[in-house]
């Protein structure tokens, strides 16, 4: 589907971090089909590979970057490397991120430390480095893939406290770097068929889904969308806010289940 105009965001460089895969590909995608540069960074190789693969069928103007957010100098040389090729960075995608699912009370301090160090302190290496090196000269927009967290995450309790913390951070940074028009903000998809889902048990999964009011997962093109709106010139008058895309999943507890109604 074509949702924007052609050439919504000619001029504008991307740099889209976990851009190999799932959301960040499709935005990347997006974003290289709307007229920006896209950059593209990943920890895997293969990650890198199947990005630049689908962004070079696009005919994308692109660099793919080897990064492992988690090292701050790793980060850097990343962001300096975006700018000797594009000279700017208008948008920003911390998309990133990850956990495991683990019982809290089990949970190592390895392996909770990862997943901070990846969500949260992973997400401000880059948006400093993108900020100070860039957007405070010639603005821009940052948007932080997250988590819902509203009601907890049991079962992934350490990407919940890591996730929420984001979400803060994208508050106080949307009100200290209005002045340098910079907006930023989040993002929550909810259960989106990604390679990402692999990771959890079918069964889980199942009950997952038959929690979504709407019905089925979303797919990596609507949240892309999204996210395209957000980071594009239609959205210049919101920042700080975070937007849910779950099919209605976060509004829905089922301690009184949904009954289903016969159509006629
Ligand atoms: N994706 C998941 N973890 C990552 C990391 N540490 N660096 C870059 N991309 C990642």
């Amino acid at each position: 589907m074509k949702v924007f105009a052609d050439g919504l965001l000619n001029g504008k460089v991307a740099l889209i971090t976990g851009g190999g895969t799932g959301i960040g590909k499709a935005t990347a995608l997006e974003m290289a089909r709307l007229g920006a540069k896209i950059a593209i960074c990943s920890r895997k190789q293969e990650h890198l590979d199947s990005g630049s693969a689908a962004l070079k069928e696009a005919g994308a103007d692109f660099i793919a970057l080897p990064c492992n957010i988690r090292n701050p100098e790793e980060v850097t040389k990343t962001v300096d490397a975006v700018l000797a090729r594009f000279g700017r960075i208008d948008i920003l995608l911390n998309n990133a991120g990850g956990q495991f699912p683990s019982p809290a009370a089990v949970l190592q301090h390895k392996g909770w430390n990862a997943v901070i160090d990846t969500n949260l302190n992973g997400t401000w290496y880059m948006t400093q480095a993108v900020a100070t090196k860039s957007m405070i000269k010639t603005g821009g927009v940052i948007v932080n893939v997250v988590i819902t967290t509203e009601r907890g995450t049991p079962g992934v309790a350490h990407s919940g406290a890591a996730r929420a913390a984001v979400v803060n951070l994208t508050r106080s940074l949307a009100a200290e770097w209005a002045q340098f028009g910079i907006r930023v903000l989040s993002i929550a998809p909810g259960t989106i068929e990604t390679e990402g889902l692999a990771q959890y048990p079918p069964a889980l999964m199942e009950q997952v889904k038959k929690r979504i009011p709407w019905g089925r997962t979303g797919n990596a093109e609507e949240i892309a969308w999204a996210i395209t709106y957000l980071a594009s010139p239609a959205a210049d008058f919101c920042t700080g806010e975070l937007f849910t895309i779950d099919g209605g999943a976060r509004l829905y507890n089922d301690v009184m289940p949904i009954r289903k109604i016969k159509k006629e």
